[in-house]
């Protein structure tokens, strides 16, 4: 049960407040005009809001619109009532230049919705990438009862009996495309069999495995991540959820409650487990300072790199969400990692049990899809924080690396896990795209691709570009992965074990805007050290030769955004925001 203090309902100082009638009757007639009664208002009923992400604009959200009446339904019949609203939408293949520009935005519009309206409680519909981390950060900053109801992801996608998933069949059809093997029809409809229906991305990438981790964090209902949009589950999933929120208000258990270190350490072993996407540290970092925990990427240093991957989904493995549901989901997971001692079974959850008592009954998984703790895909498959010479931290998902990358990289018996390499850089995604193909260039299989000016001040937003493909010559030998680096970040869907989200970045003067082609790079994941072979003197003649370059802002946002963003080691979060934490509690009721 919740240790926060019993308050009276926020909504009855709206809609009931006999020391300001007049204000109170504005409140209420408006309320009023669609058919709700004063009396309904006025009843002393919880007054639950549904931030609904899903829109025609939002395809991968989009059947909230309908899972919605199910949640009404369950708020409905827990004595609750429902009052839906839209939040800015944020789809990750729709928007320009990037949708991560909008997850800060959102979360920025959210907290102005439930702070300044009259709700006791809300439903976060999550889904597509960015809508998982926005709404959760915002209700960390509110602090009002809070519960994650997943969109689940699509259906599995099937090309030429085999299966098609989200992202991941982009990265390796256009591989194909670039040599080649198949032309622009075959391409298109080869990727677009990959979305046979409403739903998120069906690998573990970013969506999924953000919703996974709104589970592994407690703040959704155990079994919600995975089931697949269209199933039926899914609708009784949003019932269950409309039905536990309303108990949740009368409990008043809070995000705070729920998100906490505890929770946030669990999560990162749930990531490792999962083959998680590698934006989950950005985004869990940002959710944890908005909730005003210390949880860093040295949180994720410390426990990530040693547990193994259990999952057997894409991109890291081999199947989809339909599998990963079917085999058990979410709980099985963290059945497993609960039962060999890698997380804290005491974290408190949004069924007002703990994570251990919520596990107590999970059944044995499907044990070709979830493997266990002590047989798994993987060893030691967490992601790795490194640091060097050019910059503080950067990340690389190490369930990603495959024997042939590791065979061709990393198997050097005099130096085994380090790599020397040249560096290639390019200046941003059309920089690479004009010159990756120029022969001229000379990349070759001791190359490291390197792109900057694609941070979160850079890009603005941060572009999913570090994930870059080697020229068609080197496609054709049979060289499908080069080492890549940048200050940018990449699909959740994409295979590359690239080191990226480089803080600081390029723009602000990160070390990576030092870096010339040509230099010798070593990668040495023994150390977690990433660096440029070149004096001091050097790399300082550099920095101070170095311009600051000038950013063209295309809308008011982006120029406010560059503003008062953060790097993506510490969440890319709106800085000053950071500051506002439980703002009910702590700044009281405007
Ligand atoms: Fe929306 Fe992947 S593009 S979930
Ligand atoms: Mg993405």
């Amino acid at each position: 049960m919740s240790t926060s203090e019993k308050k009276p309902l926020r909504s009855r100082r709206w809609f009931d407040n006999p020391a300001n009638p007049g204000m109170t009757a504005l409140y209420i007639e408006r309320y009023m005009n669609y058919g709700i009664t004063r009396e309904e208002l006025q009843s002393g009923k919880p007054i639950i809001g549904i931030a609904q992400t899903g829109s025609d604009l939002s395809p991968c959200n989009r059947h909230h619109m309908d899972l919605a009446t199910r949640v009404r339904d369950g708020i409905r019949d827990m004595g609750g009532i429902p009052l839906e609203f839209p939040v800015h939408p944020i789809q990750e293949t729709g928007k320009r230049p990037t949708a991560a520009l909008d997850r800060n935005l959102a979360y920025l519009g959210l907290v102005e919705i439930l702070h300044g309206y009259p709700l006791d409680g809300v439903v976060l519909t999550t889904g597509c990438d960015k809508t998982t981390p926005a709404c959760l950060m915002a209700a960390a900053t509110v602090n009002i009862p809070a519960i994650v109801l997943s969109g689940g992801p699509m259906l599995d996608g099937w090309w030429k009996g085999k299966l098609a998933g989200s992202g991941t069949v982009v990265w390796d059809a256009r591989k194909r495309l670039s040599a080649g093997e198949i032309g622009y029809d075959e391409f298109m409809n080869n990727v677009a069999s990959s979305a046979p229906s409403v739903g998120h991305c069906n690998t573990m990438g970013t969506a999924l495995s953000m919703n996974s981790l709104a589970e592994a964090l407690g703040m959704s209902l155990p079994g919600c991540a995975a089931i697949p949009g269209p199933y039926r589950e899914r609708g009784w999933m949003a019932y269950e959820t409309g039905r536990r929120i309303v108990d949740m208000v009368r409990e008043n258990l809070r995000p705070s409650d729920i998100m906490t270190q505890a929770a946030f350490e669990n999560a990162v072993v749930a990531a490792a487990a999962l083959g998680g996407s590698s934006n989950c540290p950005i985004h869990m970092v940002a959710i944890a300072r908005h909730m005003g925990v210390d949880h860093t990427l040295a949180d994720w240093q410390r426990l990530g790199p040693d547990i193994p991957l259990l999952v057997d989904c894409q991109p890291a493995g081999r199947f989809l969400g339909e599998a990963f549901h079917r085999a058990g989901g979410v709980p099985a997971v963290m059945k497993e990692l609960l039962d060999a001692g890698k997380v804290n079974g005491a974290a408190m959850t949004v069924t007002g049990k703990t994570l251990a008592e919520n596990l107590a009954a999970v059944p044995a998984p499907d044990r070709e899809v979830i493997r266990a703790y002590a047989t798994p895909l993987k060893e030691a498959a967490g992601y790795v924080v490194l640091t060097g010479n050019l910059f503080d931290n950067a990340v690389i998902k190490t369930s990603v690396i495959d024997e042939k990358f590791r065979a061709r990289f990393l198997s050097d018996p005099a130096h085994p896990n380090v790599m020397d390499l040249k560096a290639f850089v390019f200046e941003g995604p059309e920089d690479y795209h004009d010159r990756i193909e120029d022969p001229a260039l000379g990349i070759d299989e001791k190359s490291i691709l390197v792109i900057r000016n694609s941070g979160p001040v850079g890009y603005p937003g941060g572009a999913e570009v570090v994930n870059m493909q080697p020229p068609a010559y080197l496609l054709n030998k049979g060289i499908d992965t080069l080492p890549t680096m940048g200050d940018g970040r990449q699909s959740g869907t994409s295979a590359s074990p690239s080191i990226l989200n480089v803080s600081p970045e390029s723009v602000v003067g990160g070390g990576l805007a030092l870096l010339r082609t040509g230099d010798t790079v070593r990668v040495d994941l023994n150390t977690c050290r990433v660096d440029v072979l070149i004096a001091d003197e050097e790399l300082e003649a550099r920095r101070a030769a170095w311009v600051k370059p000038e950013l063209l802002n295309m809308t008011p946002w982006e120029e406010i955004y560059r503003g008062m963003v953060g790097q993506q080691g510490d969440g890319a979060c709106l800085e000053s925001a950071t500051a506002y934490v439980d703002i009910i509690q702590t700044r009281g009721e405007s």
